[in-house]
């Protein structure tokens, strides 16, 4: 039996049969394909463990590929190769979502070696894959795109506790998806047919909250003209999502411990007990045990709060989604307005993965949906996305703190330049004394102040 199935795609023909030939020899099934539309073919076809494509081809590029798997073929592992000196775009491959990249010339047991870790990985994965699709069968994760491995620790934490009615406590920056988050537990909980209700605990004055979770009796306040059911009697059976949690009064902080503790509550102005069967899930973009430490948040409550925290990261922490959201955004909004399906330039998603997005998910869904108004061809280019986006980029390209790992020889660059040119200034210009300094010969010195452009400061220096 094959030790597995690998796709091998390259367009250089060589390449592929001697690379296909010796992966066949170590006792895999291979494929191979020399164009995108053919590997794509292939890959609908059959289920691949492994995908091994050339970075570089003529038509599309391997990048494409990466895509097509990412969003299609997520149980693909995909080795890139790229060619010999382009650690950058092996580094974009990485963040892009492929399991590891080779470089030209492909050694043998190099290839071996990323191949067979690739094969154990799949193997883990494929016993987890169907532990979770014996559970995806009655529910589904499908509208939460991620696959960072932060975000995949989130994944099994909702489906760890979407069945039962344990309470839970999702913090994170805005924009994150703590709404869909808890919305996606009750669609996944047996309660799914039963009433979700969300109330954003900041948005109303203490009093009116009050009433609008417990309900309140005829005549307990100005206004109150008939008894009224609130949200937690209204999502009876179901769930009910407080959002903003941190901004409840040390009143209502009171009420929801006892509710949580005994699901018992009066409606505002009657003595009457009320039960409710609600699941509760909270949250905040607040650090809460902050809050606990300066006595604005009830300590018990917090404890009582935070049987199940999920912690959603901050999308500048997940950089490696960003491709697999903005595609996935992109899609929707394409089909919703009724466009042609279009795709992203690799500038503009290099620039979508560098920027910080301090709006998180919400930020990147409303840059895309702009996009696609604004786009005029196929592709979704740099000039389609805000302003904002460059301007920040050119800002942290200034400083050199794009965060883009360069090899260390051009890194070294810029602290070199500055160290010389600091050196320089101290001895007004004298390059003897500027080499002594440095400890490094004049002829050393002139060659790199001409390397940086620093030979011509001189008359400056003088006046
Ligand atoms: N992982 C994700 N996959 C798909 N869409 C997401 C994801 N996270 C957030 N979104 C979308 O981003 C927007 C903001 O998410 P939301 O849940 O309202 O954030 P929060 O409640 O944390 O402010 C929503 O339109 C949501 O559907
Ligand atoms: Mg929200």
């Amino acid at each position: 039996m094959a030790k597995g199935n690998i796709l091998v795609v390259d367009d250089d023909q060589i390449i592929l049969n001697s690379l296909s030939e010796f992966l066949r020899l170590e006792g895999y099934e291979v494929e191979t394909a020399e164009k995108f539309e053919e590997a794509v073919a292939w890959l609908d076809q059959k289920p691949f463990d492994v995908m091994v494509t050339d970075v570089s081809m003529p038509d599309v590029d391997g990048f494409e590929l990466l895509k097509v798997c990412k969003n299609r073929h997520s149980d693909v592992a995909v080795i890139m190769v790229t060619g010999y000196g382009t650690i950058e775009s092996a580094v974009d491959a990485i963040k892009m979502g492929a399991y590891d990249y080779l470089t030209k010339p492909i050694i043998d047991d190099e290839i071996k070696l990323v191949i067979d870790r690739a094969m154990r990985q799949q193997a883990l994965v494929g016993e987890n894959r169907s532990l979770r699709q014996q559970l995806n069968m009655r529910y589904s994760l499908e509208s939460v795109v991620g696959n960072d491995y932060k975000m995949l620790r989130v994944f099994d934490l909702i489906e760890a506790v979407a069945d039962s009615k344990a309470t839970v406590l999702i913090t994170g920056e805005s924009g994150t998806g703590k709404s869909l988050i808890a919305r996606t537990i009750h669609q996944r909980s047996s309660r799914s047919d039963k009433p979700f209700i969300e109330v954003a605990c900041g948005a109303l004055p203490e009093t009116l909250l009050e009433s609008e979770l417990f309900g309140h009796a005829k005549g307990s306040f100005t206004g109150a003209i008939g008894d009224k059911a609130g949200k937690f009697e209204a999502a009876n059976k179901g769930t009910i999502f407080l959002d903003e949690i941190s901004t409840a009064s040390p009143a209502l902080q009171v009420k929801l411990l006892r509710v949580l503790q005994t699901f018992e509550f009066e409606r505002v102005g009657s003595t009457e007990t009320m039960k409710a069967d609600t699941r509760v899930i909270l949250a905040t973009n607040r650090d809460l045990m902050q809050d606990v430490k300066d006595g604005k948040f009830r300590q018990d409550l917090y404890y009582r709060i935070n049987v199940v925290a999920i912690e959603l990261p901050p999308l500048r922490e997940r950089i490696s989604d960003i491709p697999l959201l903005a595609d996935s955004f992109l899609k929707l909004y394409c089909e919703r307005s009724g466009r042609m399906l279009l795709d992203f330039s690799e500038d503009a998603m290099r620039l979508m993965q560098t920027y910080a997005w301090p709006g998180n998910v919400r930020e990147l869904e409303n840059v895309v949906e702009r996009a696609t108004v604004l786009a005029r061809g196929r592709t979704v280019d740099v000039d389609d996305l805000p302003p904002t986006l460059l301007r920040q980029a050119e800002e942290k390209a200034a400083t050199g703190d794009d965060g883009r790992i360069l090899p260390l020889k051009d890194a070294l660059e810029k602290p070199e330049k500055e160290i010389i040119e600091r050196a320089l200034r101290a001895n007004n210009w004298n390059r003897q004394l500027t080499a002594d300094l440095l400890e490094i010969n004049r002829t050393t010195l002139y060659k790199k102040m001409k390397k940086y452009g620093l030979d011509f400061s001189e008359p400056m220096a003088r006046g």
